[in-house]
């Protein structure tokens, strides 16, 4: 709060006021995933940045694309920006598993996508490029994406690739700072999806304000989806592994665990 604020209110209400406007001041933003809200108590802090963790096929980009979709659906404007894999086949995947239409939205100005693998940015990786100046150059577009499209909600698929190339670790942290507090600064709510890949998602997560994890687990034969909860901050988290279920309708999450 600011601290001008915080000396109004406890001149005029005493020191019980500034501890119920601490509480409010993130407001929520819902997932749009049916029944993670109440594993986070409520959904994700608006202004925060949340990583979806997992190897590939757990489920992230139906998590992100339906927290957009979610969004659009309820008024909001949505961004989507796509490093890894082309604009144009994520929202065939979208469109053909769930029938969310991206093309469409786009069209109607609900939802700018920025497709970085386009030849046009000029920000493609090649072999030869330095990744450290690679993603300097990645912030400076998201930055200015951020001012140009003012969206509520960001989704930014799979950035691990990017982070894999840095080899210092030193660099990653401060690279993932300076990337996740431009984004936090622009007062969008995001949802970054990242991959397993050794272990250079743990520095993305630890510079993120939320961190959730897709996974499988076996049951004896059988494959099971699920996902929990590593960290909120500033918020209560469940501390229990759920089912996750993928359908036609999209994903959710079930009030089960694989293990019972
Ligand atoms: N309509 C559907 N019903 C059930 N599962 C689906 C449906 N559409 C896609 N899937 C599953 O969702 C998964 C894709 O998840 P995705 O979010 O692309 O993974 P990633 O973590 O690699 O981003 C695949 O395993 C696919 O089989
Ligand atoms: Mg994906």
């Amino acid at each position: 709060m600011h601290p001008a604020l915080q000396i109004a209110a406890q001149l005029v209400c005493g020191s019980e006021m500034v501890v119920a406007l601490q509480s409010s001041k993130f407001s929520r933003s819902k997932s749009g995933i049916p029944g993670y809200d109440e594993l986070v108590d409520g959904g994700f802090h608006k202004g925060t940045v949340n990583t979806i963790t997992g190897s590939s096929g757990t489920g992230k980009t139906v998590f992100a694309g339906q927290f957009i979709n979610y969004g659009i659906k309820m008024g909001e404007k949505g961004m989507i920006i796509t490093p890894s894999e082309s604009a144009e086949y994520l929202k065939r995947e979208m469109m053909s598993s769930f029938g969310w239409d991206f093309s469409n939205l786009e069209k109607e100005g609900k939802l700018a996508i920025v497709d970085v693998t386009d030849p046009v940015l000029r920000l493609q990786k090649s072999i030869d490029a330095d990744p450290v100046d690679f993603l300097i150059n990645f912030r400076k577009l998201v930055e200015r994406k951020l001012e140009e499209a003012k969206p509520d909600r960001l989704f930014i698929d799979d950035l691990t690739a990017f982070f894999m190339a840095v080899e210092q670790p030193f660099k990653i942290r401060s690279l993932t700072d300076d990337l996740f507090g431009t984004i936090r600064a622009s007062g969008v709510t995001s949802v970054v999806t990242i991959g397993t890949a050794f272990g250079t998602n743990q520095f993305l997560e630890y510079g993120a304000d939320s961190a959730t994890v897709l996974n499988r687990e076996r049951i004896g034969n059988t494959l099971i989806r699920s996902i929990y909860i590593m960290k909120m901050r500033g918020s209560k988290i469940a501390n229990s592994i759920r089912v996750l279920d993928i359908s036609d309708e999209g994903i959710s999450v079930s009030s089960l665990s694989p293990y019972s």
